[in-house]
């Protein structure tokens, strides 16, 4: 659809006029003139970065019920859409997703979380659009420099490799794959990548470009028509509800491939609630993607709890709910991708604004918003203040649902002066007379008026209270849970700690944990230029922290560290306290990972290839260290920072192991 199908609301509000102002507006909804554009859905991304970290750890009942808010038809969010992170092996916001081929000859289907929680997605909803988009690369792709595109040909095939994979290994079909996530594009690059994908028997996926904004892009395409050939899809992030003049131009599916990024609490449900309807309104966006799935990530990590709701205790079992799964409900679960929007859609005279769809068979599924600027908030962009206040408004339905005799009615409630919402409320079935109905609207309220009889408002019985992180914990790394490469609760910030056996080890240390990283990859966010992985509660302040270390490098250090004040994008100026070992025999205590503040330091004897235990105390303003059970410095003065994580990690790029993790905090 064009700017015409703009124009049709707009006439349509002014016919609506009434000179009784308590009567309200009438709105026409009819698909005579022809419809809209064709709805792809509403997704929820995971990833960009490690963003369903803590998911994977949650006992059951508790992990399945997540995923069952999330994907499960007709229960909760009922998402149409999956885009996950294509792990690059960088910190890339929340921290880093391991790649599928951390070296050029390495090729491994099986790290990380995401192929689990496609299929996861997939077993509840078959028809889920699924899609990939990469934010790094492993180092060696770039050739050592920070760019993926001077050797277009080797991204292309690293890109191709993990959508075959996804369908050898685990019988996914990936439909769309993205460029580099926010950063430029190359031309050349995304041609050469339609031509690996066409040439590798996979001219079914789709190219969305550029997951930044309408332009470049948008222009790219209009000049270039091969380039245009190319892309199917043009995504922009959180484009503020609005499109541009070229991009409505190059007659592509427009989608909003990253949105909302905004607190799960119900302001930040009412965001969700004006985003879904006026991206269309406003812009013609046909898919929204909720930047992030699920807040399953430390909380005092960048964005804490900007997901769709929260799982980020998987040693509680506690989750939440938030109300911006149910204000995807008012959508997903009475629309499919494939239905088409009508052209009668727009603004509500009173502010506020409702989209109507049809699956093209008779039925229709209408969503209104009337959230009010202070309740509806969306971190990024902000929006100019508007006003709604609450109004009578009238539908009157024409065309091919002239005849509809009934629809059903959910309702949420956003309630800011009561301080009492109530989400997604199925009220009693509303009765047309002569295809018209009138809605009392409030402010701050979502209604679904539907044909569809199928919705369902999922319950749970209360999952268990928040608890803290477990005072005392440990890991050995000898039971794991596959299918995971990941050891339970730790968040990598730089470098990749996976599971590891050695099996020319005549024990102890069969399994153990392993940074796996030789290279920096091609970055997204600033990592550090030391390796790191925290775990633990933030607010922890006095405790022990032990591990034991094996470098496999005679040019490396490694550390154990306490009161890490800093992860994701902000990793790289962490502080805290890191006792270090290298293996050209010394020690050295920091107050900082980049390791410029010098809190102690000497000799130690520790060397490569052999097993080290280390032992870090902190307590008030002192830290003390053990190195294999005997002291090895005291009294070190910590002024800041005054908590933060547990952390292990190593000096350099370079392959080291760690086993025994133990934490016993006061
Ligand atoms: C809506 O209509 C009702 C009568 O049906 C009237 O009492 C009410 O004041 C109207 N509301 C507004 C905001 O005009
Ligand atoms: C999947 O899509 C097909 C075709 O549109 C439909 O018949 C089927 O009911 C859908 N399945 C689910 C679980 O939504
Ligand atoms: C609406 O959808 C339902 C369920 O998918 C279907 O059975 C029905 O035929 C459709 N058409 C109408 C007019 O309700
Ligand atoms: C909102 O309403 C108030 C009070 O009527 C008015 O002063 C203000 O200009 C309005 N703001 C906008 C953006 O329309
Ligand atoms: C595996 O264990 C053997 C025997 O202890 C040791 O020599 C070797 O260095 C270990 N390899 C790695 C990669 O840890
Ligand atoms: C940590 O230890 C210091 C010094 O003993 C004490 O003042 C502080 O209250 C302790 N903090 C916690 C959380 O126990």
């Amino acid at each position: 659809m064009d700017a015409a199908g703009l124009s049709v609301a707009v006439w349509v509000l002014s016919l609506g006029m009434s000179s009784d102002p308590c009567a309200g507006h009438t709105y026409v909804l009819d698909d005579g003139a022809g419809l809209g554009r064709v709805f792809d859905g509403i997704g929820g991304l995971s990833g960009g970065g490690a963003t369903s970290r803590l998911l994977v750890n949650y006992a059951e009942p508790y992990r399945s019920q997540i995923l069952d808010f999330l994907f499960k038809p007709n229960f909760g969010a009922s998402l149409h859409i999956l885009k996950v992170e294509i792990g690059g092996d960088a910190q890339t916001t929340d921290g880093t997703e391991p790649s599928h081929m951390h070296y050029e000859n390495d090729e491994n289907y099986f790290r990380g979380y995401e192929w689990w929680l496609m299929k996861e997605a997939k077993k509840r909803n078959p028809n889920i659009t699924l899609i990939g988009l990469p934010w790094a690369f492993p180092g060696w792709v770039g050739h050592g420099k920070n760019w993926p595109y001077d050797y277009p040909d080797i991204t292309a095939a690293y890109v191709v490799n993990w959508i075959l994979g996804a369908k050898q290994y685990h019988d996914l079909d990936i439909q769309y794959v993205g460029i580099w996530n926010e950063r430029n594009y190359d031309s050349k690059y995304i041609k050469l990548l339609r031509y690996t994908l066409d040439k590798s028997g996979l001219e079914g996926v789709r190219i969305i470009a550029s997951d930044n904004l309408w332009e470049p892009i948008a222009l790219s395409l209009l000049l270039d028509p091969e380039l245009s050939r190319a892309v199917d899809v043009i995504g922009a992030h959180y484009p503020g509800t609005t499109t541009v003049k070229d991009a409505l131009q190059t007659q592509k599916q427009l989608w909003s491939s990253e949105d909302y990024s905004t607190l799960n609490d119900d302001i930040g449900g009412g965001c969700w609630a004006r985003i879904l309807n006026q991206n269309y309104v406003n812009g013609l966006m046909t898919a929204t993607i909720s930047w992030n799935l699920v807040s399953s990530y430390y909380e005092e990590l960048p964005f804490g709890r900007d997901g769709l709701m929260t799982a980020e205790e998987p040693w509680s079992g506690n989750y939440v709910v938030e109300s911006p799964i149910w204000i995807t409900a008012h959508s997903t679960q009475f629309t499919q991708p494939g239905w088409t929007y009508l052209q009668t859609v727009g603004h509500l005279a009173q502010g506020g604004s409702y989209v109507a769809l049809t699956d093209g068979k008779g039925n229709l599924t209408v969503v209104l918003e009337t959230m009010t600027h202070d309740h509806s908030v969306c971190i990024r962009p902000p929006l100019p203040p508007f006003n709604v206040t609450s109004q009578n408004a009238t539908f009157q339905l024409k065309g091919s649902f002239a005849s509809i005799q009934e629809l059903q009615v959910w309702r949420s409630q956003f309630n800011f002066k009561t301080k009492k919402p109530s989400f997604f409320e199925k009220l009693a079935p509303l009765k047309l007379i002569d295809g018209s109905f009138t809605l009392n609207l409030a402010e701050d309220e979502v209604y679904t008026l539907t044909t569809i009889t199928a919705g369902q408002k999922g319950s749970y019985p209360e999952p268990p209270p928040s608890a803290r992180f477990p005072k005392a914990y440990k890991d050995d790394f000898n039971v794991r849970n596959p299918p995971f490469s990941e050891a339970p609760d730790f968040a990598d910030q730089t470098g990749v700690f996976e599971y590891y056996i050695n099996l020319t080890d005549p024990g102890p240390h069969i399994f153990t944990l392993r940074q796996v990283l030789t290279q920096r990859p091609v970055t997204w966010a600033a990592d550090a230029d030391q390796t790191i992985s925290v775990v633990g509660d933030y607010q922890w302040q006095n405790l022990t922290v032990s591990c034991d270390v094996l470098m496999e490098s005679v040019k490396t250090g490694v550390f154990i560290a306490a009161r890490v004040d800093k992860g994701g994008q902000s990793i790289r100026g962490a502080q805290g306290v890191f006792f270090w070992v290298f293996a050209d025999g010394t020690y050295k205590v920091t107050n900082d990972l980049a390791g410029n503040t010098v809190l102690a330091e000497g000799q130690s004897g520790t060397r490569a290839y052999s097993w080290h235990t280390l032992s870090l105390t902190v307590k008030g303003q002192y830290a003390s260290g053990l190195l294999n059970g005997y002291p090895l410095w005291k009294n070190a003065v910590v002024l800041t920072p005054g908590n933060g994580w547990a952390a292990i990690g190593t000096h350099s790029f370079e392959l080291a192991q760690f086993d025994n993790f133990a934490v016993v905090a006061e």
